[in-house]
């Protein structure tokens, strides 16, 4: 899969794409990560970017021009899925992950200043947000979006299936974890998990997701059960 991503703050990507589990997906060519600096698109004598709004107000605004060039010039973006950020848009969720982790060319723009000029927005296919909150730019929510989409793509978790038990994943939270120790400062590991009994633990481990889905997400909770019943 290739990602663009159109960007004025390219370096705020460099860890993020070199270490664990991205990095290893970059080297074993299983993503390829392109950073456009979109700023180098513009054809203002000090490249700006931005300008004030028509009709006057605060805050800047993100001009046409360079985003249209920096995006025209990326190979294939005609056919490429392209995703512009913005707290206006569409959550981000786990079933917009699986959707994504199958296309094999994404481009996404993350915007700054007050917003985005409106001709903007007709250049992408969609507009996404990763939650009702305001980020200072749209750089933290590209990278939760490339992170969600690369882990569950095949073979990018050493185990291939075990991203499909993730919290999300079947509506339902995940079930809790135990390690050793059996017994820490009195607090025993559930009996179940010790004796082996793979059918008894799966049935726990089912319940318990249950309980803690209602509990926490009741939203889920009643996803989880509508699909049950095959509502
Ligand atoms: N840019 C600023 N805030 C954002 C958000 N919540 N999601 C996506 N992009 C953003």
């Amino acid at each position: 899969m290739r990602i663009d991503i159109l960007t004025l703050f390219p370096k705020i990507f460099e860890g993020f794409l070199n270490e664990s589990i991205l990095g290893r997906a970059i080297k074993n060519e299983i993503i390829k990560v392109n950073l456009i600096d979109f700023r180098e698109f513009s054809k203002s004598k000090h490249k700006k970017v931005d300008d004030s709004p028509y009709g006057g107000g605060a805050g800047m605004v993100l001009g046409v021009q360079s985003v249209y060039d920096a995006l025209i010039s990326i190979d294939g973006y005609e056919k490429a899925n392209k995703i512009l950020l913005t707290p206006q848009g569409k959550k981000f969720e786990q079933n917009m992950a699986y959707k994504l982790s199958n296309k094999d060319h994404i481009i996404i723009l993350c915007g700054h200043y007050e917003g985005y000029d409106e001709r903007i927005r007709d250049l992408f296919d969609c507009e996404t947000s990763i939650g009702d909150f305001v980020l200072t730019g749209g750089e933290i929510a590209a990278m939760v979006m490339v992170d969600a989409i690369t882990r569950v793509i095949p073979g990018v978790i050493s185990k291939d299936e075990s991203h499909l038990n993730d919290s999300f994943s079947q509506n339902l939270l995940e079930h809790p974890h135990y390690t050793r120790p059996a017994e820490f400062m009195d607090k025993k590991v559930p009996e179940v998990l010790m004796n082996g009994n793979h059918k008894l633990i799966k049935e726990w481990r089912l319940n318990e997701s249950i309980k803690r889905t209602k509990e926490r997400r009741n939203d889920l909770y009643i996803k989880y059960l509508k699909e049950q019943n095959n509502e």
